[in-house]
Formats: C-alpha cells, sequence, structure tokens
C-alpha cells in the first residue's frame, strides 16, 4: 500500500478501499491501536516484539534487531531492574507486546512491566500451595506466559491453566487440567495456535501418565486432548490419541511397573507449532520408571522420548519420531524443537531439529517426520550412531544394565542439552547450543518397591555388588567394554552447529555445565549466561565481546524487544532447576535485569550468603532409627532436593536433625510447608523418620569430620 493507489491506474480511494488499508495497516502491525496478538502477529512478528516463547511459532529465538551489534555492544548497560519475593530458579522467557513485557517466576507468579522503564502494572500470584514443592522434580519454576487478543496465560505449577486479563492481570478463567490428587505439575509455557491454548504437563519421575491438551483461548473448554503413554487399563480415553494407540503404539508396551503410575512420557517443555505445514510438533519426556525391565517386558514404549507431529485443529497423530527407543536413562525428547528452513544436501527442506539430552542433534523432515541426519554435538557414548535406514540408534555395548550390571554413561541424567532453549541465526544458518557433559550411573535395586506419588525411578546401584574381575590372560572380561573415560568435573559448551553439515562450526567451553538458554539477534550477537556472568558472544566467531556480572547465575534464555526506536535485552536471573538443585550457588531472589544502549541503572548488590554453619553434634538427641534403612528411604525420598552440595538445605548441616520432635514436626507435621517442605506423612512412619534422622546425623559426623569446604547456604524468607 505504500505506492499511490492513484499513480497505479484507476483505483480511487473510496470508503472501502480506506477501510482495507486500514484493515491491511493493522494486520502488518502499522497501526497505533492495539488489536491484540494473534496467530498472524505472531507469524509475521514486527521487529520489536517477542510475541511468543520463542518469539515465533517455528522457535528460532533470533530477532532481527540490530542497534546493539558487534560495535555498540560494548556500550549495553543496565535500563531497569526488578527484584522478586522468591529464591527459588527462574526460567521463564519474558513475552513482550504494545510496550508491556509480562514475565512469570518460581511458583507461577506473573508479573506485567512497562517494558520501556520497568514500572510494574500488576502482578497475580496463583497461591499454589507450598506441598505442592514435593511434585516438582526439578524446581518450582516456570518458563513464562502465552498471549493472544486480550488475555495472558499461564500453566500453575498444581496443574491449573489460568486466563488473565492483560490489562488488569483478574483473572478471567482457571482450569485444572490434571487430577488434584496425582503428582501432575506444570512448569512449560502454553503456546497458543489457531485460538486455542495448548499445554502439557510434568511428573514422569512420579511417574504420571503424560498427555497434551488444547484449551478454547476464549474460554477455556477443552477441545482436545492427546495422551503419550497407553491407559493402563487398556481402555480407550476417548481422546485425539487413541486411534493411534489402537493402531501400533500399545503394543510397545508389555507388562510391568508402567501400570502403577501411566508410564511418564509427559510433554513438560517443547511444543512448537509450524505454520507453513500447519503441524505441532511435541516433544515428550522419559518413560516411567526410567529403570526399563522394571517398566515394562517387552517393547519400545511409544510415545515416551518421542518427537510427535500433531494437526492443530484436532489433535490427530500425523507422525512421530522416537529419539531413544525404550529409554532406560532419563533422556527424555521434551528439548527445544526449532523448525526451520535448512539446506540438506543439494536442497532446502523444511525441519525440525532438537538437540536431545542423549546427545545427539536430530535433523527430520517436518512434514514426514523422516530422520534425515542426526549426529553426536557433545561426548555421548551410549549409542555409536544413529542408524538412518532404521532410525534407531545403535547401542553400546554396555549401554542397558540390570541384575548386577551397571552402566556409567555420558550423558548423565541430566544431557548433553536440557530445557535451555537454543537459538537459531538464519543470517549465520547456525544453531547455538548450550550443551553441556556429565557421566550419569544406572543400575537396578536391590528391590523395587513402589510408592505411590512419590518418586519411582526404580534406579539402584546394581543388584548384586559386581563379581571380582577374573584375570584371565591379563585381561578381567570387563575391560573388553568400553567404558566412558573419567570426565574430571561436569563441563559445558556454547556450540555453534552448522545442521546442514551437522558439525561445530566454533564451541566456546566453560567449567560450568548448568547454564542458561540462548537468544541470537540480527546485531550478530549471541548471549548466553555463564556463571555469574551475562555474556554477548560474536555470532560468527565465538569470540566473547561483552559481558555483565549479574550476581547471580542466570539459567532463563534472554529476551529483546525495541520501543521507540531503542533495542533492550531482558533475562531473568535465578539459579535453580534440575542441574541448580544440585549445584553449589547460593540461593538469590530472582531479578528482572534489563539492558539498552547507555543504560547506566545499578542493581543493589545481595546480602552475603551465609553459610550453614557445622553442627554441635554434641547437643544431639540420640536417634532411635537405623542407618542403613534411613540411607535407603533419603534416597528415595529426600535426596532429589536436599542432595549434598544442593541448592535447598544441606541436611547433614541442619540444626533440625538434633531433636526428634523438631524433625518430625517439619517431616511429619508439614511446619516448612508453606515454603516448599511437604509433609511426608504418607510415606514416612514416625519410626522411619528417626531413621532418615540417624542416617543423616551420622552424615553430619562424616562432614565434620571431612570439614570440606561446601557451599555457601543463603537462607532468608523468601519461598
Ligand atoms: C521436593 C523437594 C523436597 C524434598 C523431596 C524434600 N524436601 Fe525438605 N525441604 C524442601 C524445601 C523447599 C525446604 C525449605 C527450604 C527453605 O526454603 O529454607 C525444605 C526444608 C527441610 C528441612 C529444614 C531444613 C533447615 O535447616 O531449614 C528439613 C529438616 C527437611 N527439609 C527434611 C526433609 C526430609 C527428611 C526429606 C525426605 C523425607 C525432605 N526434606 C525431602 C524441599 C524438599
Amino acid at each position: 500500500m505504500r505506492k499511490s493507489p492513484q499513480s497505479s491506474g484507476g483505483l480511487r480511494v473510496t470508503k472501502k478501499v480506506l477501510g482495507l488499508a486500514l484493515a491491511l495497516g493493522l494486520t502488518l502491525g502499522l497501526g497505533a491501536c492495539d488489536r491484540g496478538v494473534d496467530g498472524r502477529a505472531i507469524e509475521r512478528q514486527a521487529e520489536g516484539e517477542w510475541l511468543s516463547y520463542g518469539r515465533t511459532y517455528d522457535e528460532q529465538r533470533f530477532s532481527p534487531l540490530d542497534e546493539v551489534n558487534r560495535e555498540t555492544v560494548g556500550k549495553l548497560g543496565l535500563a531497569w531492574h526488578a527484584e522478586f519475593d522468591t529464591d527459588r530458579g527462574q526460567e521463564a522467557t519474558p513475552i513482550v507486546h504494545d510496550g508491556v513485557l509480562y514475565t512469570t517466576t518460581a511458583w507461577s507468579k506473573v508479573y506485567a512491566f512497562d517494558a520501556k522503564t520497568g514500572k510494574l502494572l500488576w502482578a497475580y500470584d496463583p497461591k499454589v500451595p507450598g506441598e505442592k514443592g514435593f511434585d516438582a522434580c526439578c524446581d518450582v519454576v516456570n518458563r513464562g506466559v502465552a498471549i493472544w487478543k486480550d488475555k495472558v496465560y499461564v500453566g500453575a505449577l498444581d496443574g491449573r491453566l489460568i486466563a488473565l486479563d492483560k490489562k488488569t492481570g483478574k483473572p478471567a478463567w482457571s482450569i485444572q487440567t490434571t487430577d488434584a490428587k496425582k503428582p501432575y505439575t506444570i512448569t512449560g509455557a502454553p503456546r497458543v495456535v489457531k485460538g486455542k491454548v495448548l499445554i502439557g504437563n510434568a511428573g514422569a519421575e512420579y511417574p504420571v501418565r503424560g498427555y497434551m491438551s488444547a484449551y478454547d483461548a476464549d474460554d477455556g473448554k477443552m477441545l482436545w486432548r492427546f495422551h503419550f503413554t497407553p491407559n493402563p487399563t487398556g481402555q480407550a480415553d476417548g481422546a485425539a490419541s487413541d486411534k493411534a494407540f489402537k493402531d501400533f503404539a500399545a503394543k510397545t508396551w508389555g507388562e510391568g511397573a508402567w501400570k502403577l503410575g501411566g508410564g511418564g512420557a509427559t510433554p513438560w517443555d517443547a511444543i512448537t507449532y509450524d505454520p507453513k505445514v500447519d503441524l505441532i510438533f511435541v516433544g515428550t519426556g522419559n518413560a516411567g520408571p526410567w529403570n526399563d525391565d522394571i517398566r515394562s517386558d517387552t517393547g519400545d514404549n511409544l510415545f515416551a522420548t518421542s518427537i510427535v507431529a500433531l494437526k492443530p485443529d484436532t489433535g490427530e497423530y500425523v507422525w512421530h519420531y522416537q529419539t531413544t527407543p525404550r529409554d532406560a536413562w532419563d533422556y527424555d525428547a521434551v528439548q527445544h524443537l526449532m523448525a526451520a528452513d535448512i539446506a540438506v544436501g543439494n536442497e532446502t527442506r523444511r525441519v525440525v531439529m532438537q538437540a536431545n539430552k542423549n546427545g545427539f542433534f536430530y535433523v527430520l523432515d517436518a512434514r514426514t517426520g523422516k530422520l534425515l541426519s542426526a549426529e553426536k554435538f557433545i561426548p555421548a557414548n551410549w549409542a555409536e550412531r544413529v542408524d538412518l535406514a532404521t532410525g534407531r540408534p545403535v547401542e553400546a555395548p554396555f549401554a542397558r544394565y540390570g541384575g548386577e550390571k551397571v552402566s556409567t554413561q555420558i550423558p548423565g541424567a541430566l544431557g548433553g542439552h536440557n530445557w535451555q532453549p537454543m537459538a537459531y541465526s538464519p543470517k549465520e544458518r547456525l544453531v547455538y547450543i548450550p550443551a553441556s557433559t556429565g557421566r550419569g550411573g544406572f543400575g537396578d535395586p536391590e528391590k523395587f518397591e513402589y510408592l505411590e506419588g512419590a518418586w519411582n525411578t526404580g534406579m539402584g546401584g546394581g543388584r548384586r555388588p559386581p563379581p571380582q574381575p577374573k584375570q584371565k590372560g591379563g585381561q578381567s572380561p570387563q575391560a573388553a567394554v568400553a567404558l566412558p573415560p573419567p570426565l574430571e568435573h561436569p563441563r559445558g559448551e556454547l556450540v555453534a552447529w552448522d545442521p546442514s553439515t551437522q558439525k561445530a562450526r566454533w564451541r566456546v567451553p566453560f567449567k560450568e555445565s548448568w547454564r542458561s538458554g540462548v537468544l541470537a539477534t540480527g546485531g550478530d550477537l549471541v548471549f548466553h549466561a555463564v556463571g555469574r556472568e551475562f555474556v554477548a558472544f560474536d555470532a560468527t566467531t565465538g569470540k566473547r565481546l561483552w559481558a555483565y556480572d549479574t550476581q547471580a547465575p542466570a539459567i532463563a534464555p534472554a529476551a529483546t524487544y525495541a520501543i521507540d526506536g531503542e533495542q533492550y535485552v531482558a533475562l531473568m536471573v535465578g539459579y535453580g532447576g534440575a542441574g541448580g538443585m544440585g549445584g553449589d550457588q547460593p540461593r538469590r531472589r530472582g531479578r528482572l535485569l534489563v539492558f539498552k544502549l547507555g543504560g547506566t541503572a545499578k542493581a543493589p548488590l545481595y546480602p552475603a550468603a551465609v553459610q550453614q554453619a557445622s553442627l554441635d553434634l554434641a547437643s544431639a538427641e540420640t536417634p532411635g532409627g537405623d542407618i542403613a534403612r534411613g540411607a535407603a528411604r533419603y534416597g528415595q525420598l529426600c535426596g532429589q532436593c536436599h542432595g549434598q552440595g544442593g541448592y535447598l538445605p544441606n541436611l547433614a548441616r541442619s540444626p533440625a536433625i538434633l531433636s526428634r520432635d523438631g524433625f518430625s514436626a517439619i517431616v511429619l507435621g508439614g511446619a516448612l510447608k508453606e515454603r516448599g517442605m511437604a509433609s511426608f506423612a504418607r510415606f514416612l512412619k514416625p519410626e522411619e523418620v528417626e531413621d532418615v534422622r540417624a542416617f543423616l546425623l551420622q552424615q553430619a559426623k562424616a562432614d565434620a569430620a571431612a570439614a570440606a569446604p561446601k557451599p555457601p547456604q543463603e537462607l532468608d524468607h523468601a519461598r
């Protein structure tokens, strides 16, 4: 419409033409009046906006903004900041529309800020009960909101999907998307496609039965649901997934413990819509229990650890690709799914890409799900390669465990790449992957005991101690098996991956394995937070160009937007999540830091971290329990949150273990439930609590004896 209609011959400016011009102007985002975000707005995103979790539907996390670039980034400084009331993990991607920035914090709280000034416009707390924290395997995190027309949507930790009025933050509707009696959680961001809010769930460690649902964005009416494991009763669900299970997927499950909890396969993060092929791609989590022999006596267990393509209108199954058939190592396939046009051989193909937890980078045809290529982007030894003809991994001989056979492999359960989103620069044709390396040990438990509602991974140290290697010609039988080389410590890399050649163009190594997601920009920059630094790298070379001391590590990916011609870069700071809970950082209140060129604002220093003091063990009441039984209980019920050196209190240094009643008031009485420490009365009898205390006091003695420096712990009143 920029050319004058009169000059192009004969088109008279009538009321109708003016109306058309106005309508076109609005849909192209030129209008001043805000009609609200819809599918077209997300697809043809105005340069300065960030309208959906991965910015555009294809989730490339690339912004064309280039005011902040190689030359200017040195002048990037803080424009404004906000501090939140929680010190648990922050994983949200801010959404920015029409001058307003929407974000979420741990405990699923939602905030709207003036994106230019940082003024708080409204806040909404869904008041998730603190004890729900027990159902969250990997911290009480939330990855952000979705917006559509006049509403903002958040998935709350307790399984509610809540629609808020965009202007006021007042709830418009709220739906319980899960069985509230079961250990389901929601940590992922909703996406809105064709007027439908898509939301998954988490909980495959307990396990629950994973599914994704679509709700009407206007009124919250459920439109369809797709389950990723069969119904354990053998009945149909009356859901979109029924046909696929009847046709082929149900028979990939045999008898086993999956029937107790539902098999896992929770879609807890990646949901990507590709308007070009009109399909939704969903990544599903690990099957549950992790231990495949305990889980199911036969089969690949579809659709666990799979990328599944569905029709957005009906939820109808179109294709699937299973990255780790019959997974036994917690290798989900929920990692970021990104659609793009890339060169494959001599042609340009529309593909879906994933840097999977299992260490392979997969390129699939977006229309058919056909595997085009799969290569390791980080060391991985559980499989030699992926066979392109069958699409299946060629597993290493030591990968499977069972009986007395224990397997140690790379990557471990945190994966070669976890939920932290990657980014794609169409200018460089590179995918930037926040990758990490770690080892994991997997083995059978002495005895599998299913505890309803608790972690049931079926893991242990092997059923019998491994036999002493028998010398035979100087070689033990195990020597023939290639065990992974020991890694000195977990580490990570920012990998600039060429998806066409399946090779790295550059890598930047770090000693930190648990880092932030990634943002790529038209200014040829890649933003990534490492340790306490927020860093801008040169997208072409990986050269470090700028860094800012965030005072606490960020794990969330940054987003960028522009207002009145100025570019802003926004980052949620706050350590946590699965890697954070086992990490070694003090707890810090979450912050939102927003940067612009020439920004001179300063965020105050955090209070000094307080070290958990050693205990006065002489004052401990003698425990009436059994240390070995306590160790087993601790391993099943407590270690995932309180593991030594972790993010939550080290119980071997907690004064609470000194007294029988004090300890019991917390563990059975739920005295700290508001802070996220549930009562364990449904799992533990009073004498078993004493078993756990006996084990912890023994740990405390060992701790005092070793007097090894422990990571500082900060305990304040944020929950
Ligand atoms: C899902 C995570 C989770 C699990 C599992 C868990 N806790 Fe906790 N625990 C917490 C949180 C959160 C707190 C409160 C920390 C805070 O904010 O100070 C806490 C606090 C505590 C405290 C008080 C520590 C102090 O010094 O303040 C004790 C004691 C405790 N837990 C014991 C246990 C025991 C025993 C188990 C296993 C039976 C267990 N917890 C399992 C999350 C968990």
